[in-house]
């Protein structure tokens, strides 16, 4: 039966990161994961969520199925934290929510629904951008192509080139946005940007596909919303995909939401349908747990303010290790200037140094990027800061 199978090759990110648990270097630093770390290199629970679990569990009578969409009070509290509760408002039910198994499956979702209204529909994608949005999406029957978006040069989003990219897109097509903190880039688009790309998507007929990963981790919760909200209150149609893992630390629960926004009611419960039949086929329904649990904390006063300090602090340490990473590699070299590191915004920035050097970091010094050079800065510590600074700027100037 599976005797002509061929064994695949590792995901090139999980692949890198069991290399890094191999390496015997007892100096190794990980700058590859995609979570994020604290200053003792552990992904912690937040306070808020561990307490808003032990009250749900203590609650719980039973653990019969949930409704098909999800947990009610994670629908309506996850809607209004990414739109807004004015915004929900006045869309009333033309925005439907269902509760997904992460944002991996909020994009999955989300793609099954474009692949059932329009067959072999075009979705463009940033240059780069997250490398699952490939498989994700292609293997759902969507096509896939490049917008540019970030320049190697200049170490930011190379907007003219964006626009004119955007211009170009057959009308009626769809465009995966980020909707804060790109990933790999962390080169994000201004507010004024936004409003310039959703001229062009009014004007061409375009469909945003809104990827929210990382709310919270750039400006703040309502910043990161900005394009997102713009999107919503202009265009006729707009399809969110948002995840818990980052925001919320949990990961591993698997809870996300996918969003859809459309002109009229009936033809949002019409995407709806199709959205839980897609799921129906897939998973039948999401997992529970994690939307129990942010349902429960979003409902609660004082476990918003609290999960709300906390997302706070993570943000700020990493602001702060952004800046001390830029401060720290423009003194000791000057080859690069290093300025953009302190601009990127959220888990991830490129560094821009070369594939070689990347390569010498990995095998002479045990300091895992990858390739493309993209850093988690949550992976860096006031720690081991220093000694990134050393290496990186040695290898630099050799
Ligand atoms: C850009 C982007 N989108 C979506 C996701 C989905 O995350 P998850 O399925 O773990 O919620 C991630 C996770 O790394 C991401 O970086």
């Amino acid at each position: 039966m599976f005797e002509h199978l061929d064994i695949l090759p590792p995901d090139p990110i999980l692949g890198l990161n069991q290399t890094f648990q191999q390496d015997t270097n007892p100096d190794k630093i990980n700058l590859s994961v995609g979570v994020y770390q604290n200053a003792q290199g552990v992904t912690p629970i937040f306070k808020a969520v561990k307490k808003a679990e032990q009250q749900l569990l203590a609650q719980q009578q039973t653990k019969s199925y949930a409704p098909q969409a999800g947990d009610p009070a994670f629908i309506e509290r996850i809607t209004s934290l990414l739109l807004g509760s004015e915004l929900v408002t006045s869309l009333g039910e033309r925005v439907a929510t269902v509760m997904t198994p992460g944002g991996c499956g909020a994009l999955r979702m989300g793609a099954e629904l474009l692949t059932r209204s329009n067959k072999g529909a075009t979705v463009w994608v940033s240059d780069p951008t997250w490398a699952n949005h490939y498989p994700l999406l292609q293997s759902a029957g969507l096509t896939l192509k490049p917008y540019s978006y970030y320049s190697p040069e200049t170490h930011g989003v190379d907007f003219r080139a964006m626009l004119e990219s955007l211009n170009s897109i057959p009308n009626g097509d769809i465009v995966l946005l980020h909707g804060c903190c790109h990933n790999p880039t962390g080169a994000d688009i201004t507010p004024t940007q936004w409003d310039a790309v959703i001229d062009v998507l009014e004007e061409r007929d375009l469909t945003p596909f809104i990827d929210v990963a990382y709310q919270g981790f750039g400006d703040g919760l309502e910043q990161d919303a900005y394009g997102v909200r713009a999107a919503v209150k202009r265009l006729p149609q707009v399809l969110i995909a948002s995840s818990c893992s980052k925001n919320f630390g949990l990961y591993r629960e698997r809870i996300g939401a996918v969003m859809v926004i459309t002109e009229s009611v009936k033809q949002t419960q019409a995407a709806k349908s199709h959205i839980l039949s897609a799921a129906r086929c897939n998973y039948s329904m999401s997992p529970y747990h994690g939307g129990g649990i942010v349902g429960h904390l979003l409902s609660d006063e004082a476990l918003t303010k609290e999960w709300k300090e906390e997302l706070e602090s993570v943000r700020s340490r990493m602001n702060s290790l952004r800046l001390g990473l830029a401060k720290g590699l423009n003194e000791a070299q000057s080859k690069i200037d290093f300025g953009f590191v302190a601009q990127s915004k959220g888990m991830f920035c490129y560094l821009g140094i070369s594939r070689e050097d990347v390569l010498s970091l990995r095998s002479e010094f045990g300091i895992y990027l990858l390739e493309s050079t993209r850093i988690n800065v949550a992976g860096l510590s006031e720690e081991n800061l220093p000694v990134i600074v050393e290496r990186v700027s040695s290898v630099l100037t050799r």
